[in-house]
């Protein structure tokens, strides 16, 4: 089938249709608000995704519904906006200087903004969670505000500024609500089905039409960056200035983003992001609705997807640990060849995964738990929120009716160069007891399996007593014992 091609990309910014058909493939959205369009109130504060001080909203039909989300604009590439609505802080003024925006309003009557630095970030992500959830708990709140920090305000004065919106503004009445009905059919007339491509040789980036077409691009260019949520890749960009061109994006494919639950298992597309993954995710796993929302923040989880965390070979990402207990794998596909690979023989060894040239990961398998199966996952990190983990620990087991373990899996990130399972201390306790003298010998066994690495986040003493110490936990849970007793009164290994 001959696909169409378009050389420039198109999207909404506030009010306007922006048509572009010169863009760097390594623009970012802040960079192209503040120097091309004079759009300042966005700020940037780290160019990394971490404070939120450049929080946009970005808009996408999915399903005919249009859903905005927060994002952060200084490591998002204006390549991926093609048929989206972009929505910065500047729009939010009326013209002529009306009536500040409920949000706005809500933040000066609550004394939530002293500098100002972060206020337009807060603002936005405000904004985003008021359109989803006018009434949010706190818990809700925070949640919404992991991506932002203030370093003079404190977040008391912010937290009440968000309980306040509704009380100030009529959500009916907002002009995102009010015109969503026509925003919706002008991102609608814009998708035409057509592949983008813009710019010529290395300095090109690509947006396929469909999946089919994105893996008959990338067979043809096994050379070419896939670009995601670009939650890692623009980091590539930002700090260590690296050229990633020519860029294949992935994230606009709605048939990549899509979830299959079935009777045996969960089926997630490789593009499908942090939160539009959460209902289905914990719905069927609530053991991983801790790390779920522990992954970033709010705008990152609106960006990364899974398929990203998983190619990126991190030892250090948070999934694959969590997915590899579970007995997870990827569907990895080259032009029209697919193949099913386990998720743990995917991670070879540091930097390098089973992965042929221009093969891409199109879906990850989740089967569901057996009925006798344990499990949990913890996440251990210097902060609690918007923290890498220093260490990610997943544990599942399966005990007969003599409570005798008949199957072990556990698996770390961040205690090798890859996430590792943990065969010797597996091959500890399959066919041992489940108790405590099992679990001391399972925890010694630790130490042969791993030689962690001393970095910032950690020490390799501190890892190795952390892993073992995980390993207690998760028995001690699977005992009845409340987690929270834990910290403070079981002794623990040193
Ligand atoms: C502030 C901040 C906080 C973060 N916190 C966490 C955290 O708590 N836990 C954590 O695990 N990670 C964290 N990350 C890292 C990142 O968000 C995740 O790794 C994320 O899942 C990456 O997905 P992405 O879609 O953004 O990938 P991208 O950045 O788009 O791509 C990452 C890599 O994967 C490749 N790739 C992407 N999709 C595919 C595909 N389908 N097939 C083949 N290759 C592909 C790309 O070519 C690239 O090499 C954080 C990042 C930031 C900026
Ligand atoms: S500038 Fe800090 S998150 Fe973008
Ligand atoms: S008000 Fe100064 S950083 Fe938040």
């Amino acid at each position: 089938m001959t696909v169409q091609i378009r050389n420039s990309i198109r999207f909404l910014l506030n009010h306007r249709l922006v048509e572009l058909s010169t863009v760097s493939p390594v623009q970012t959205l802040l960079d192209f608000l503040r120097l091309d369009r004079n759009l300042r109130g966005t700020k940037e504060g780290c160019a990394e995704g971490d404070c939120g001080a450049c929080t946009v909203l970005v808009g996408r039909l999915l399903d005919g519904r249009l859903k905005y989300e927060s994002v952060n604009a200084c490591i998002r590439f204006v390549g991926s906006l093609d048929g989206c609505h972009v929505v910065t802080v500047d729009s939010l003024a009326v013209p002529g200087g009306g009536p500040l925006h409920p949000v706005q309003q809500a933040m000066v009557e609550t004394h939530a903004s002293q500098c100002g630095f972060c206020t337009p970030g807060f603002v936005m992500s405000l904004y985003g969670l008021w359109m989803e959830n006018p009434k949010p708990s706190v818990e809700e709140i925070e949640k919404a505000l992991q991506g932002n920090l203030c370093r003079c305000t404190g977040y008391a004065a912010i937290v009440r500024a968000a309980e306040a919106i509704s009380t100030i503004g009529d959500l009916g009445r907002d002009p995102l609500v009010l015109e969503r009905e026509a925003i919706g059919q002008k991102l609608a007339a814009l998708k035409d089905g057509k592949r983008v491509v813009i710019g010529e040789g290395a300095e090109r980036f690509m947006l396929p039409a469909t999946v089919d077409d994105l893996a008959e691009i990338y067979a043809a260019e096994p050379a070419a960056r896939i670009v995601a949520g670009s939650t890692d890749v623009g980091l590539w960009v930002t700090k260590l200035m690296r050229n990633i061109s020519p860029v294949v994006h992935l994230g606009h494919l709605d048939e990549l983003r899509r979830t299959i639950v079935d009777e045996t298992g969960i089926t997630l597309g490789a593009g499908a992001s942090y939160t539009e993954s959460f209902p289905v995710v914990t719905g069927h796993f609530p053991q991983l609705t801790e790390l779920w929302n522990r992954i970033g923040g709010e705008q990152v989880r609106n960006m990364g997807t899974i398929g990203g965390n998983i190619a990126n070979g991190s030892p250090i990402g948070d999934t694959p640990p969590a997915l590899i207990a579970l007995g997870a794998s990827i569907v990895l596909r080259k032009g029209g060849q697919r193949r099913t690979v386990s998720l743990e023989n995917f991670f070879i060894e540091y930097g390098k995964q089973d992965r042929l040239p221009g093969e891409f990961v199109e879906a990850v398998r989740i089967p569901f738990l057996n009925d006798n199966a344990r499990y949990a996952v913890y996440k251990i990190t210097k902060r609690l929120d918007e923290d890498i983990s220093a260490v990610c620990g997943a544990f599942r087991v399966t005990l007969n009716v003599d409570g005798k373990v008949v199957d072990a899996v556990i698996a770390y990130g961040g205690m090798a160069g890859t996430p590792k399972r943990a065969g010797n201390a597996e091959a500890v306790l399959i066919g041992a007891d489940w108790n405590e003298v099992s679990i001391e010998a399972a925890m010694a066994a630790l130490g042969s399996d791993y030689t962690p690495l001393t970095d910032w986040r950690a020490s390799a003493e501190y890892r190795l007593l952390v892993a073992r110490n995980l390993l207690r936990r998760f028995y001690l849970e699977t005992e009845g014992a409340d987690a929270v007793r834990l910290d403070r009164k079981i002794k623990l290994a040193v």
